[in-house]
């Protein structure tokens, strides 16, 4: 019967920042490759947001945001569940049923989570240490197949295998799992795109520093701006050597990703001229490649009534595979059926 069915793919986004050139280039773009061959499911993750302060307003206008620029991206909203994670509830139950099957010492050995409380020492939440486990929740809840995030997710991506792991040796037959244990999918190297000041990071849409970032809705100037003053080195030679020169080796995975340009070809283009006219054609590919994007934006943001009902629709699919997933959880632990 299930043969047919196409694997879930699931990922959440928070609805913080602004995002930049490195989600489109190493994730966005990627997901919409995907949406023939697997059934696709992307929540705004505001539950998890909140785990650090924010301004309501701020926080809805994002949402909207974020949801308009994944379509602009192709991200097509009737092949994909595009939804607000807090307008399905059983994230958020599951969730509790997780804690209870979570060591705190699992949790205590999360890097985010000691990163984070250092930089936020003033707002160390419980929300923010248990934000894994609400995580976990969002993926075993869709039976995920795959699940595409950077490598600074890997970490919470092995704790929701091993809580469902756990959870299954419990409560499941070795045939009839009660979670399917999710693999994660991280982008190809080269997708990584670095921040263009601190070419060593990865490009933040969390950033303090404006010319980090080439966001999806800056504007050509700033676009060309932001490449001029990017970060090379003390050379003048166009090479990819990642290690010795991390600044150039950015600049031309950002040209190879939107051209396909091998960075052979690069080398031998440039050769003898110096950053200048590189960064020039960087910022060139650059622009061509966000025009349709931001042209597509403007209209889809211009129509907030079409976004909601695309949330709409999402928040009822969405539900429509969540809700029996709890219902199979609160029966296993012996849970008297609604
Ligand atoms: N923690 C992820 C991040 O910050 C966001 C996230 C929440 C997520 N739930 C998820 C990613 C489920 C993948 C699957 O990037």
């Amino acid at each position: 019967m299930t043969q047919t069915k196409k694997q879930v793919v699931l990922s959440g986004i928070q609805p913080s920042g602004r995002l930049t050139l490195g989600n489109y280039l190493g994730a966005l773009r990627n997901w919409v490759r995907l949406q023939e061959q697997y059934d696709c499911c992307y929540a705004l993750v505001d539950l998890h947001t909140i785990t650090a302060r924010q301004d309501p307003k701020v926080l809805r206008e994002r949402c909207y945001e974020f949801l308009a620029l994944y379509i602009a991206c192709g991200l097509d909203p009737q092949k994909n569940v595009l939804f607000v994670q807090s307008h399905v509830a059983a994230h958020a139950q599951l969730a509790w049923v997780l804690n209870c099957y979570t060591m705190v010492g699992e949790l205590n050995r999360m890097t985010q989570f000691k990163d984070k409380s250092q930089k936020n020492a003033d707002n160390i939440n419980a929300g923010l240490y248990d934000y894994p486990v609400l995580m976990a929740a969002d993926i075993l809840l869709y039976d995920t197949a795959k699940v595409p995030v950077g490598d600074d997710q890997k970490q919470h991506l092995e704790l929701a295998r091993d809580v469902a792991i756990r959870f299954n040796n419990i409560y499941g037959a070795p045939d009839k799992p009660v979670f399917r244990v999710p693999e994660p999918m991280i982008p190809p190297v080269g997708a990584r795109i670095m921040g263009l000041q601190e070419p060593t990071a990865k490009m933040s849409k969390s950033d303090d520093a404006e010319s980090n970032a080439v966001y999806l809705l800056d504007g050509p100037d700033a676009i060309e701006r932001k490449f001029k003053r990017a970060v090379t080195d003390s050379g003048a030679e166009v090479r990819y050597a990642p290690e010795e020169k991390p600044g150039v080796a950015n600049l031309m995975s950002i040209l190879s990703a939107i051209t396909g340009e091998s960075f052979e070809a690069m080398q031998a283009r440039f050769a003898g001229q110096g950053y200048g006219k590189f960064k020039a054609a960087v910022a060139e590919a650059v622009i061509e490649c966000l025009k349709p994007v931001q042209a597509r934006y403007k209209d889809i943001r211009g129509d907030e009534a079409g976004l909601k009902r695309v949330l709409q629709s999402g928040a009822e699919r969405a539900a429509a595979k969540a809700e029996p997933m709890l219902a199979r959880v609160h029966d296993v632990l012996g849970f008297i059926p609604k």
